[in-house]
């Protein structure tokens, strides 16, 4: 495919004249001075990110951020004319029975489907409201961070649900970043294979492929007044991501395989509620700032505790053994950001700051804050690497 020759040549040529890391910094640098004079921020639809990036990206019509979560897919893009949108939708489909009045009434209202053997798929957000009406739970291509391998559907069902949300390019230069979950210990064929799979589905629509740790792409989206130092961390539905960034270069990237989905999980089992049911409790309604009203607050509080906990424990872990090791030195407080839905309930930051206290980290912390945006701080980050170009 002519597409695909020129994509080649365009690495080949890369590679011989690639950029420095300190040019890259620079690039990094530049692109967050444009950020910081508009003083926008990421609001729901629009942003401004990487003003200037085209140019450096050549005749790129279109640079893209693609934060492919256990439980969402979120997509910002930003035009040649510097204007930025976005989209998202959950990851997640249910198969119905096919039949023409089905076919018709996802037509009419504009729910997204692929058809599939005997079968249609139901695909996102309408994939939810299928289950609910089904009194069931929708399926997921991802488990814990990565493709799920007991879903044989999982990746054309992802497909689809990605192509609705990223539109195909015919310019090579158009670049897109995708975020990829931190390497896991017993889990490293499993990362090779899905950062992979979508390495090779992006490229094939025509992009530019990148990718990008997540929790590295949390402190390009929010630490860019602290130089890029400090720790992002990613809370999502199967896992936290956390990076520990040092001027920019990720030092320490690691995950821990929990997140919402075991929050939501744990509660049903000891609530006897259905997990969709504790699910949107939990999104609708908590508030860890106040006493638990009943059964459901009481569990969702004791595993939201439960959570953060192990998080910091881990966190105070990793840094202790890295100290010893190549941890640069540090001569001033860090600075913390939090993304991802599991970090949205109202009380949580009060929560989360509560525990930190408690815990002895071996790191000095100057702040902690919640991401601006936190459902879209991942792609954010996704796009600001994308404009940064190879
Ligand atoms: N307002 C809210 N309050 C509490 N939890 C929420 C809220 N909104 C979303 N969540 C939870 O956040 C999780 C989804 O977050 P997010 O979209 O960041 O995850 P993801 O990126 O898809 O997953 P991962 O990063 O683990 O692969 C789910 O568990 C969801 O129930
Ligand atoms: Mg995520």
């Amino acid at each position: 495919m002519p597409c695909y020759e020129s994509q080649k040549q365009r690495r080949k040529k890369l590679s011989s004249d690639k950029p420095s890391i300190a040019e890259l910094k620079k690039r990094l640098m530049d692109l967050v001075d444009a950020l910081k004079e508009t003083e926008k921020t990421v609001s729901s639809e629009v942003d401004d990110t990487a003003a200037d990036s085209h140019e450096r990206q050549g005749r790129a019509d279109r640079i893209v951020g693609v934060d492919i979560g256990t439980s969402r897919i979120v997509s910002l893009v930003q035009k040649a004319d510097g204007d930025i949108s976005g989209d998202l939708d959950l990851n997640g489909f249910v198969r119905v029975p096919h039949s023409e009045v089905t076919l018709q009434m996802l037509k009419k209202n504009n729910m997204k489907y692929q058809l599939s053997g005997a079968d249609i798929a139901v695909l996102g957000y309408g994939a939810q409201e299928f289950a609910a009406l089904m009194n069931g739970e929708m399926q997921r291509p991802m488990k814990v961070g990565l493709l799920t391998p007991d879903e044989a559907e999982a990746v054309p069902m992802i497909r689809a649900i990605i192509r609705s949300l990223v539109r195909q390019t015919s310019n090579p230069e158009d670049t897109l970043c995708f975020s990829i979950p931190a390497p896991r210990q017993g889990y490293e064929s499993e990362l090779i294979y899905h950062r992979a799979i979508f390495q090779k589905l992006f490229t094939a629509m025509g992009y530019n492929t990148m990718s990008i740790s997540e929790g590295m792409a949390v402190v390009l989206s929010e630490l860019a007044k602290e130089n890029y130092t400090g720790i992002g961390i990613s809370m999502g539905a199967g896992m936290c991501n956390i990076c520990f960034s040092f001027l920019s270069v990720p030092v320490l990237v690691y995950s821990i395989p929990k997140g919402g989905d075991d929050i939501d999980i744990s509660v049903s089992r000891v609530t006897n509620e259905s997990i969709s049911r504790v699910r949107l409790y939990k999104e609708n309604s908590l508030d860890l700032e106040r006493a638990p009203v009943n059964k459901i607050e009481e569990a969702l509080h004791i595993f939201y505790e439960d959570l953060i906990l192990m998080l910091l424990k881990g966190i105070a872990h990793v840094f202790m053994q890295a100290q010893t090791e190549h941890l640069p030195k540090l001569n001033r407080a860090l600075s913390v950001v939090i993304a991802g839905g599991t970090s949205m309930p109202k009380g949580f930051m009060m929560r989360f700051e509560r525990m930190l206290k408690q815990i002895n980290l071996s790191i000095e912390i100057a702040n902690v804050r919640l991401a601006r945006d936190p459902l879209r701080a991942t792609a954010r980050g996704c796009l600001i690497r994308a404009g940064v170009g190879d």
